[in-house]
């Protein structure tokens, strides 16, 4: 039978398919390992070598039409109703191809976090966490940020008014409104680092949006010094990024510590050049900070530091531009 021959009786055949049993029938003939298409093949070895090719050529389409009128038949009787000789093996995983399986993955953000405070947990830090629509007390006041001082300007801040005079929420503008939350909840020794979002009513450029994340860091125990603070900050760097990275504390201000710094990372490059990077604030904590939560000054001491988590990311991974973080484009999205 030549192949037109047989692709024209297979379709004849598989119009008047009916039941599960012809179906399987039918398989057997044509597609079996003994059955008309394996014959076929087999002639494909007798032929002339100028024309095995297109032979070769011809089989192929004839087997796909084949193989896909089957499976139309298969899935026909299958789907027609009531019909109780097509089991369902519902275990089988879905037809899915290759490439059009996307399963999706976790937003660079979201890794960077996870990445983080796997890291801190391994240094002995838990998570902490704290809400993100907070109030002036935990956001500013507990935390040595007076009334009249700049950051609280309404235009640096996302403030709620509410009615009746009640005093404003606002969206936290920093995740140091943790270490109050906890505090006030938990003696020392503490040891937490708190990730999560923060607010503020930025203009969106390359490397400013109005909402970022930031991950929090706080230990307070008896005989806590600076010497633990660089440690901390030192060890974290060369572990996340590379032991070949230097730190350096730059001094600096912020209200809920005392003394304060800024702290650098240095990045060395292939080309033999280097570049000090600037990571986020740290200091050791505030005695008045202490006090606010009960906490005794004289007994414990703390340190306490801050961490923009894009802005690691982007170091992390080149990303130059903060907006890529937040449109949300796939195609710049699956590469992480
Ligand atoms: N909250 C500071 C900010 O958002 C960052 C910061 C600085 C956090 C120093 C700290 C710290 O815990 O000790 O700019």
């Amino acid at each position: 039978m030549n192949l037109d021959e047989l692709l024209a009786q297979a379709q004849q055949e598989l119009s008047s398919l009916s039941s599960a049993d012809q179906i399987e029938a039918f398989r057997i003939k044509y597609l079996g390992s003994k059955g008309l298409l394996k014959v076929a093949s087999d002639q494909l070895k007798s032929l002339p070598n100028d024309q095995k090719r297109a032979y070769g050529a011809k089989l192929n389409s004839v087997k796909q039409a084949v193989q896909s009128g089957y499976d139309a038949a298969k899935d026909r009787l299958g789907s027609s109703a009531g019909s109780a000789e097509v089991l369902v093996d519902i275990t089988e995983p879905g037809r899915i191809t290759f490439g059009d399986y996307h399963p999706g993955s976790l937003h660079i953000v979201h890794q960077t976090i996870d990445a983080l405070t796997e890291l801190f947990g391994r240094m002995g830090f838990s998570i902490a966490q704290g809400p993100e629509l907070e109030d002036e007390f935990h956001n500013f006041e507990a935390l040595n940020v007076p009334r009249h001082h700049p950051a609280r300007d309404p235009l640096d801040n996302f403030y709620l008014q509410r009615p009746s005079g009640a005093a404003p929420f606002m969206l936290r503008s920093q995740t140091s409104s943790v270490q109050i939350r906890v505090l006030e909840t938990h003696k020392p020794p503490v040891r937490i680092i708190a990730p999560g979002r923060v607010y503020r009513p930025d203009t969106v450029d390359a490397t400013h949006s109005f909402m970022f994340h930031q991950i929090e860091g706080l230990v307070v125990d008896e005989d806590i010094t600076m010497v633990d603070l660089k440690t901390c900050i030192d060890q974290f760097a060369k572990a996340f990024f590379g032991a070949d990275v230097e730190t350096r504390f730059r001094p600096s201000f912020f209200p809920f510590t005392e003394p304060s710094a800024e702290f650098d990372v240095r990045f060395h490059y292939a080309d033999g050049s280097s570049k000090w990077v600037e990571l986020g604030g740290c200091g050791m904590v505030d005695p008045n900070v202490l006090e606010t939560v009960k906490i005794d000054p004289e007994k414990y001491t703390g340190f306490a530091f801050g961490l923009g988590v894009e802005r690691i990311a982007m170091r992390k991974h080149g990303i130059e531009d903060i907006r890529l973080l937040f449109e949300n484009d796939v195609r710049f999205l699956k590469q992480f």
